[in-house]
């Protein structure tokens, strides 16, 4: 598949009755990206009670939304409409056509669980999962629906964040990854398509290269955690949402990304050869990172921050797609 065909949209969701399997931090967020997409959305998680507060949290988030005029009270009821809290995994799987397992990160409850959506759900049903690290090939190692199944990796939060990882197993068909990357597109989201399983994906081994380096440069005094994150938030992250690595490279040279990787090849490579230490992670180090990032933070809360991160986010996203660039 070329990586133009990533990123075709449709109109309206390509498979109308969707499950969220699991509904934490990650399966939360993804029941609104279905049910703002149109989609009939089946919601279960083995805990009744996360499941009744996934949907509480869906209704304050919404409220919020219209209070900020992001949405219709309108489209919120809407929205909340589309939504089915079901007590059984059979009843939320039933004639289903796509799957969005976000069960925990741990590979023998992602096996069980594999196996029983295996059972329950539609042969024809994609059975994709949220994993962050796991191999489809062995969670679905042995099931007789194996082709059926894949990772569908979000950006959490997925209601906000577009990028969707997308790796298949050993044995998913290419028919099923056609599939998946066209339906997660027609929700609005922004499939990648991984060729194999390598630990961490992409996005999660990138983000721990530059997370290693930003808790060694606070552990050793090169500067606060507040200078750090001012260097990300304010510098190299405002190019980031506009383009990647290479793309920041083909325009950081007037000859372009072959010159600025001549230009520039000695200087990485000295670079990289001391970019080797692991930091020891123990519970003092933890604990020093914390009390300087309560003091950048200033007493604003957790909650209060992150609603303001979603709006933004959707601003930069809206903003993107107003004018975009070499990607239109
Ligand atoms: N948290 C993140 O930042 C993040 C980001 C991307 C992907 N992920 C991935 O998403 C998945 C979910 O992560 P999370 O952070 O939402 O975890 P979480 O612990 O918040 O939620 C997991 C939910 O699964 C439920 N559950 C457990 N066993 C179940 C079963 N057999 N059937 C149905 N539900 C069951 C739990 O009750 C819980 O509500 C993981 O695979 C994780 O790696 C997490």
């Amino acid at each position: 598949m070329k990586s133009s065909e990533l990123v075709k949209r449709r109109a309206g969701p390509m498979i109308a009755r969707v499950a969220v399997v699991g509904t934490g931090v990650i399966g939360r967020s993804w029941i609104q990206v279905f049910a703002a997409a149109g989609c009939e959305t089946r919601v279960y998680d083995s805990q009744p009670e996360r499941a009744d507060w996934a949907l509480e949290w869906m209704a304050e988030d919404l409220k919020l939304d219209c209070a900020e005029r992001q949405i219709t009270a309108k489209e919120a009821d809407a929205r909340q409409a589309r939504v089915k809290l079901c007590r059984h995994l059979g009843e939320a799987v039933a004639k289903v056509g796509y799957v969005q397992e976000s069960g925990p990160e741990n590979m023998a409850i992602k096996k069980a669980l594999y196996a029983e959506l295996d059972r329950a759900a539609p042969a024809d049903a994609v059975l994709a999962s949220s994993t962050s690290g796991l191999d489809m090939t062995e969670i679905s190692d042995g099931l007789p629906g194996g082709g059926r199944c894949i990772v569908a990796h979000p950006v959490n939060p997925p209601h906000v964040i577009p990028v969707v990882e997308v790796l298949p197993g050993k044995r998913t068909e290419p028919e099923v990854v056609s599939r998946t990357v066209a339906f997660l597109n027609s929700v609005g989201k922004k499939p990648v398509l991984l060729n194999f399983y390598v630990n961490g994906f992409l996005l999660n081994r990138m983000q721990a290269a530059l997370v290693r380096e930003a808790i060694n440069l606070a552990e050793s005094g090169v500067a606060d955690v507040s200078a750090i994150d001012t260097v990300i938030r304010d510098g190299l992250g405002l190019r980031w949402a506009l383009m990647g690595p290479f793309g920041v490279a083909n325009n950081n040279a007037d000859g372009g990304v072959r010159e600025y990787f001549t230009r520039f090849r000695e200087s990485y490579i000295r670079h990289w050869k001391e970019l080797d230490q692991t930091p020891s992670m123990n519970t003092e180090l933890i604990e020093r990172l914390g009390q300087a990032t309560d003091q950048m933070m200033n007493g604003v809360s957790r909650a209060e921050t992150r609603h303001w991160r979603d709006r933004m986010v959707r601003k930069i996203c809206a903003l993107k797609q107003s004018d975009p660039g070499h990607e239109r």
